[in-house]
C-alpha cells in the first residue's frame, strides 16, 4: 500500500465523539497536511491536468480518455453516468497514473436523476422544504449509485424575466425563497458526511447573476447596480455557500461589464473573502475561451490568464489551460501560488468526497453492477409521485369544476396529454421518457373502468417550422417533439369529436419542453398558435374545459384564462407527472402549490415581480391615474400574483396582530395570525409574511417575503401561525452595501398570497 493510500485509510477513519469544534479544525489540518503533502510531489503538468473537466462525448474514445487519465492530464468528467464506464477512467487514474490521484464523475443531477421529480421550478411551487429535501435526496442515491460525485446544480439564479427559458431551472423570482430552497438543496444533496455513498458535491450556479440577462435573452449581459445586486439576486448563492455547497459555477454572462469568467471581484472578494467559500470553482462550459468573445481577452493565451487568476480553479470542456499554462508559469504572468490555489481545490474536493480513501466508493464493485441501467426496481416512484403533487398549483376553479368526478365520460385533449418526454422537462438526460407517466396514462391509471377517456391529440405543439427546426436540434435529438402529419383542422376535427361525447373537456397546453431550456428564450409568451386554434374550437363546443397548464415558465394566458372552467398550473412534473396530476384532478390530492413567479398579463409588463421599489407616482386605487407609473393599454397588476394557489377548500386569515408596536435593537416582535379552514375538505395553505420598510435611507421595495409556513389544517380547523421578527427581518443593503435595518416604521403583511394581505406597523426603534 503506498502512503498515500495509507493516509487516505486513516483520514477515512470515524473519529471518536469530541467537541465539534475541534473535530473540524483536526479534520481540516488533517485534510490540509494530506494536500500539501501530495502537491509537493506533483509535477508543473500534473497540476495544471487537475484543472481539466472534459465532457464525456465524441471528441475523444474511451481509450484516449483513459490514455489522458494515466497521464495525469485530466481532473474530473462530467456526462458519462453508467458505472462499467466509469470505473475504466478511475482504474487509469489510480493504477496506471504516477500518483494515483482519482478523478471525479460530475453530471448535471437537476430534479431527479433516474426518477425525474419536477422541474426545479415546480419544486418551488410547492414551497415544502420537506418535500424539496426528498427530491434533492432521491436524486443524489440516485445519481452516486450511478457513480457519480458531484452535480452541477443547484441553480439558485433569481429571475424576473420568463423570456428567459433558464427560468424552469431556477426556484423563481423571491430572493428569500430561493434561498431558503438553495439551503435545502445543497444540505440533502450533500448530506453530513460529503464522503457517504449515496451522497454528491453540489455545484451551485451560476454565479452570478445569470438570470437577469437583458431581455430574457440566454448569454446576454447583465448591468445593474449594485444595491440591487446584494438585496435581490445574491442571497440564495451566499445561502448555497453557507450551507455547505462544496462547489460553485461560475456565470457566462458579464457583469456590469466584467465577464463573470474573469470577474476577480466575483470570486476573490466577494466569494471567498467575503462569504469565506472554501470549495471549488469550476468555469461553464466553454467559457474561458469565451472571454476572447466577450472582448476582454485578445487570444487564448490572455484568456486562460485572466480566467485562473481571478479564481476558475477548473475549465470545463477545453483544452486552453493545459495548452496556456505552461508558457504564463515560464514568463511569471500566472504564478506557481495561482495555479496551486487552484490545484488545492480541486484535491481538496476529492478529499470532501472520499475519493482518496476510496476512489470507488461510488463507483461500487462491477458484480454488483445494475444489469439494466434502467431498471424498473432503480425508480423512485413513489416520493417522485408523493413530491409531484406538491407541486401542482390550483390557478382557477369556477363553479368547482375540480375536483372531477370520476364516472362519466372525460376528452383528454392536446399535445401535450400523451408526451412522454414533455413530462420529463428539461436536464433530465439519465431518465427516460419511456418510464414517464403521461396524463393519459394518469387518468387511465386512476379510472379503470370507472370512466371513459377519449383522447385526441387536436394540436401540434407548434407547427411553427422555425420553432420546429429549434426543437429539434436540442441536443441533436430530432424526436423531441412528434409531429402528426394531420392537417391542423383534421386533429381540431377530431378532438372537437371527443369533447362532443364528453361531459368534460381536459386541455394539456403548453410549451414542449425544449422551449423552456437553456438558449431557448422567447419573446413571446402564448401558448404557440395551433393549441390557441384548438382552445378556441373546444370552447366552442360549451363543455367545460378543465386547462391542465405544462410548461417551464410564467405564460400568457390571459384569454385561455378567461375561456376555461378550471386551471391547473403543472410545470413538467417528472416521471410520476401523469399520476400525481390525476390525483389533483380526480381530488385524491387537495392543491397545495403557490406561484414561485409572477404571470404577468403580456410580454410587454415584463420584468415582473412583487418585489419591486417603490415609486414616487404609483397607481393608487381610488386616485386620479393621470401621469402615473402605468401603461395606458394594461393594467399594472399581474395575472397571477406571486405566492397565489387555490386549494379545493377554503382558508380565512384573521386577527393579525403583533406582540409590541415597537422593536428595540436586538429584540424580536411576534406577529400572529388565525388561518381557519372555513371548507369542507382538509387541506394546505401557505402562509406568508411579508416586511415593507416604510421610509429608509434607500427606496424600499413596497414588500419583501420574509417568513412561510405550510400548515394542514382539518375543515372547521383553526390555528394561530405566529412568526418571529427581529433585525434579521429588516436588514437591507444600504448605498455602502451594509447590511443595516434602521430604525422607523414598518409594515407587516401576511396573507395566503403577495397581494391579497391583512396589515399591521411597528417602529423599529
Ligand atoms: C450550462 C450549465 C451546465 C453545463 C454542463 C452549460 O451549457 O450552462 O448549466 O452545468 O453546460 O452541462
Amino acid at each position: 500500500m503506498n502512503k498515500l493510500c495509507l493516509l487516505g485509510l486513516v483520514v477515512g477513519l470515524a473519529f471518536q465523539p469530541a467537541l465539534a469544534a475541534d473535530v473540524k479544525s483536526t479534520t481540516a489540518q488533517t485534510k490540509a497536511a494530506f494536500i500539501s503533502d501530495l502537491m509537493k510531489r506533483m509535477t508543473v503538468e500534473e497540476k495544471i491536468g487537475q484543472l481539466r473537466l472534459i465532457s464525456i462525448g465524441p471528441e475523444m474514445t474511451h481509450e484516449q480518455i483513459q490514455d489522458e487519465m494515466a497521464a495525469g492530464r485530466i481532473g474530473g468528467t462530467f456526462n458519462s453516468v453508467i458505472r462499467a464506464e466509469n470505473r475504466p477512467m478511475q482504474d487509469a487514474a489510480v493504477k496506471r497514473s504516477r500518483l494515483k490521484i482519482p478523478v471525479f464523475f460530475a453530471f448535471d443531477v437537476i430534479h431527479g436523476h433516474r426518477t425525474a421529480f419536477p422541474i426545479s421550478l415546480g419544486l418551488a411551487a410547492s414551497w415544502d422544504m420537506a418535500a424539496i429535501a426528498t427530491s434533492a435526496r432521491v436524486a443524489a442515491a440516485e445519481a452516486a449509485s450511478d457513480s457519480l460525485d458531484m452535480t452541477f446544480g443547484p441553480m439558485v439564479d433569481v429571475s424576473r424575466d420568463p423570456r428567459w427559458g433558464r427560468t424552469s431551472e431556477g426556484f423563481g423570482e423571491d430572493p428569500y425563497l430561493v434561498s431558503r430552497i438553495a439551503t435545502v438543496m445543497v444540505e440533502n444533496l450533500q448530506g453530513k458526511d460529503l464522503a457517504a455513498k449515496d451522497k454528491i458535491m453540489a455545484t451551485m450556479k451560476h454565479f452570478a447573476v445569470y438570470g437577469a440577462v437583458e431581455g430574457g435573452r440566454d448569454y446576454n449581459v447583465v448591468d445593474m447596480s449594485m444595491t440591487r445586486m446584494y438585496q435581490d439576486y445574491l442571497p440564495p448563492y451566499r445561502a448555497a455557500v453557507d450551507a455547505g455547497a462544496g462547489g460553485v459555477m461560475i456565470a457566462l454572462n458579464s457583469i456590469n461589464g466584467v465577464p463573470a469568467t474573469s470577474n476577480t471581484w466575483l470570486m476573490q472578494d466577494l466569494l471567498r473573502k467575503d462569504w469565506g467559500f472554501k470549495g471549488v470553482t469550476v468555469s461553464d462550459h466553454g467559457a474561458v475561451l469565451e472571454l476572447i468573445r466577450h472582448g476582454v481577452a485578445k487570444d487564448g493565451r490572455e484568456a486562460a490568464k485572466l480566467a485562473i487568476k481571478a479564481g476558475i480553479d477548473m475549465s470545463m470542456n477545453d483544452k486552453v489551460y493545459g495548452k496556456e499554462l505552461p508558457g504564463l508559469l515560464k514568463s511569471g504572468e500566472v504564478s506557481q501560488r495561482d495555479l496551486d490555489n487552484a490545484v488545492r481545490e480541486i484535491l481538496g474536493a476529492k478529499y470532501d468526497l472520499g475519493l482518496f480513501a476510496d476512489p470507488y466508493r461510488r463507483i461500487g464493485q462491477a458484480a454488483d453492477d445494475p444489469a439494466d441501467t434502467y431498471a424498473e426496481e432503480r425508480l423512485s416512484r413513489a416520493p417522485a409521485r408523493e413530491v409531484a403533487r406538491k407541486t401542482l398549483v390550483l390557478l382557477k376553479n369556477q363553479n368547482q369544476t375540480l375536483p372531477l368526478k370520476k364516472q362519466g365520460t372525460i376528452a383528454l385533449v392536446g399535445p401535450l396529454a400523451d408526451a412522454p418526454i414533455d413530462m420529463l422537462g428539461s436536464w433530465s438526460a439519465a431518465a427516460r421518457s419511456g418510464q414517464a407517466v403521461t396524463l393519459r396514462a394518469g387518468l387511465n391509471n386512476a379510472l379503470g373502468d370507472k370512466a371513459q377517456v377519449l383522447y385526441a391529440k387536436g394540436a401540434n405543439v407548434t407547427d411553427n417550422p422555425q420553432i420546429l427546426h429549434f426543437l429539434a436540434n436540442l441536443g441533436g435529438d430530432r424526436e423531441e417533439v412528434e409531429i402528426d402529419p394531420r392537417t391542423p383542422q383534421q386533429m381540431i376535427d377530431e378532438a372537437v369529436a371527443a369533447a362532443g361525447k364528453a361531459d368534460v373537456i381536459v386541455a394539456a397546453l403548453g410549451e414542449a419542453r425544449g422551449m423552456s431550456h437553456e438558449s431557448a428564450s422567447r419573446t413571446n409568451l402564448n401558448i404557440p398558435e395551433p393549441q390557441r386554434a384548438l382552445f378556441d374550437a373546444l370552447k366552442a363546443t360549451g363543455k367545460p374545459i378543465v386547462l391542465v397548464l405544462m410548461n417551464g415558465r410564467p405564460l400568457t394566458i390571459a384569454k385561455e384564462l378567461a375561456g376555461s372552467d378550471a386551471v391547473l398550473e403543472t410545470w413538467f412534473s417528472g416521471t410520476e407527472g401523469g399520476n400525481a396530476i390525476a390525483d389533483v384532478l380526480f381530488g385524491d390530492y387537495n392543491p397545495s402549490g403557490k406561484l414561485p413567479v409572477t404571470f404577468p398579463r403580456s410580454v410587454g409588463q415584463i420584468p415582473s415581480y412583487y418585489n419591486h421599489l417603490s415609486v414616487g407616482r404609483p397607481v393608487v386605487p381610488g386616485e386620479p391615474t393621470d401621469y402615473r407609473s402605468q401603461y395606458f393599454d394594461e393594467e399594472n397588476s399581474p395575472l397571477f400574483p406571486f405566492g397565489f394557489g387555490l386549494s379545493y377548500t377554503d382558508f380565512s386569515l384573521s386577527d393579525l396582530s403583533l406582540s409590541s408596536t415597537t422593536l428595540k435593537k436586538g429584540a424580536k416582535l411576534q406577529a400572529s395570525i388565525r388561518v381557519k379552514n372555513t371548507g369542507q375538505r382538509a387541506g394546505e395553505t401557505v402562509v406568508q409574511l411579508y416586511i415593507r420598510d416604510v421610509a429608509a435611507s434607500l427606496a424600499r421595495p413596497v414588500k419583501e417575503l420574509k417568513n412561510f409556513r405550510k400548515l394542514m389544517l382539518a375543515p372547521g380547523e383553526e390555528q394561530t401561525v405566529t412568526f418571529d421578527i427581529g433585525e434579521n427581518e429588516l436588514k437591507f443593503f444600504n448605498a455602502q452595501l451594509k447590511a443595516v435595518a434602521e430604525p422607523g416604521e414598518f409594515k407587516v403583511q401576511v396573507g395566503l398570497d403577495s397581494q391579497a394581505v391583512k396589515e399591521q406597523s411597528f417602529e423599529l426603534l
